[in-house]
């Protein structure tokens, strides 16, 4: 349902660039090459916070020289935000505190980053006030850990018992339960986001994702696990396993997600002041056992698994009902999950090939 208030004014369609915060990492540096590709200016707005994002970021800038823009700032700096807004035709808001566990041991960061950083910004469209569009990365850890959904277990997998929910997933209508410090932070941003286009008619909407995979997946503990588990298993070496293996998640590949970001960009006068789960859905179910599993495949080797604590707050089964997203946005059916882990293998391959081509010509020339 839309109860968002009127449009602030004309909308801004068509003039500056695209903002995208959190430009340099996993998603926001997807997203800058295709627009970039597509031939949108774009200004990138990270704190290159998160370990290697600066080289991501030189690379995106060599291949549009004339084409993206970088901004070093803190999405806390009022004035440095303010200013990137003031000349954006939209903002893609991905810059954010993305680990659990960093949240659980610093919460105050956690907070003012992921729940101030989305006010400061919301504030500077607020004063803009000429109906600049937001659409903002959300997660599906809104729905808390979903302990209260009866599961049945098979070697390979926890998968609820109502084979009706199993079928459809969890809809935008579940109800919300923050659960650890980055739960609530990233859930208060999300309500915060849709009540600006409802107080304020901000045109704004919030896609609630969870495990986003692809070829330009960027390793790194506690993030891109799937990319992770691929770099160690190429290299021979084994992987640590939170919980028994079994738990389950749809994927989305990168691509996907970020068709389903320019269309609800595309889209915003319908779906504002809407939230929607964005992820691969029932057909795209898989648990972590059955991705080694395919892993294992890939590699023709056993990767060795050693098993760690389950992560708080994080639910044995969790699987998106993309019929509201698809509905309202026009989406194709995603790729299947299979197809987005072999793009990540051949990538990681031709990195290290690459990689060993480069030592081998500096030993030559030395
Ligand atoms: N990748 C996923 O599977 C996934 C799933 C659900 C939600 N999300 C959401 O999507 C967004 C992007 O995720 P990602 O996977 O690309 O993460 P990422 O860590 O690769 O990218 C986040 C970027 O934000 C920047 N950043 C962090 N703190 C900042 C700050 N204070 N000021 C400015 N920049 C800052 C980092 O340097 C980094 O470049 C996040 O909001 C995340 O919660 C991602």
């Amino acid at each position: 349902m839309n109860d968002a208030v009127g449009p602030m004014r004309a909308t801004n369609a068509g003039r500056g660039p695209v903002l995208i915060t959190g430009g340099a990492g996993f998603l926001g540096s997807n997203l800058a090459d295709r627009l970039a590709s597509e031939g949108h200016e774009v200004v990138v707005l990270d704190s290159l916070v998160r370990p290697g994002v600066e080289g991501d970021l030189a690379r995106l800038q060599e291949r549009h020289p004339h084409r993206i823009r970088a901004i070093t700032a803190d999405i806390r700096d009022g004035r440095a935000v303010a200013e990137a807004v003031r000349e954006a035709r939209v903002v893609f808001h991905f810059a954010a505190q993305v680990s659990v566990t960093a949240s659980l041991a610093d919460p105050i960061s956690d907070f003012t980053v992921n729940v101030g950083g989305t006010l400061i910004l919301l504030e500077a469209l607020r004063a803009r006030g000429d109906g600049t569009p937001l659409i903002f990365a959300g997660t599906d850890k809104v729905y808390g850990d979903l302990a209260d959904i009866a599961l049945e277990s098979t070697p390979e997998a926890h998968l609820p018992a109502d084979l009706d929910l199993r079928a459809a997933g969890i809809a935008e209508t579940h109800p919300l339960s923050f659960r650890t410090p980055f739960g609530c932070s990233k859930g208060a941003a999300d309500q915060y986001v849709l009540d600006y286009a409802r107080s304020f008619g901000v045109p704004a909407c919030v896609l609630r994702m969870g495990c986003i995979c692809g070829a330009r997946e960027t390793g790194g503990e506690d993030r891109g696990r799937i990319a992770q588990f691929m770099a160690r298993a190429m290299a021979g070496e084994g992987i640590t396993i939170h919980g028994d293996g079994r738990r389950v998640r749809d994927m989305l590949d990168v691509e996907d997600a970020l068709e389903a970001f320019c269309a609800a960009w595309r889209n915003i006068d319908r779906v504002t002041g809407r939230a929607f789960n964005l992820g691969g859905g029932p057909a795209n179910a898989v648990s972590l056992r059955q991705i080694v599993a395919f892993i294992e495949r890939l590699y023709g080797r056993p990767v060795p698994c050693d098993h760690a604590d389950r992560r708080p707050g994080e639910p044995l089964w969790f699987v998106s009902d993309p019929r509201e997203i698809r509905q309202a946005l026009a989406l194709p059916a995603p790729k299947p999950w299979q197809a987005g882990l072999r793009a990540l293998a051949i990538r990681l391959a031709t990195e290290r090939l690459a990689r060993h081509e480069r030592e081998r010509v500096a030993e030559a020339v030395s």
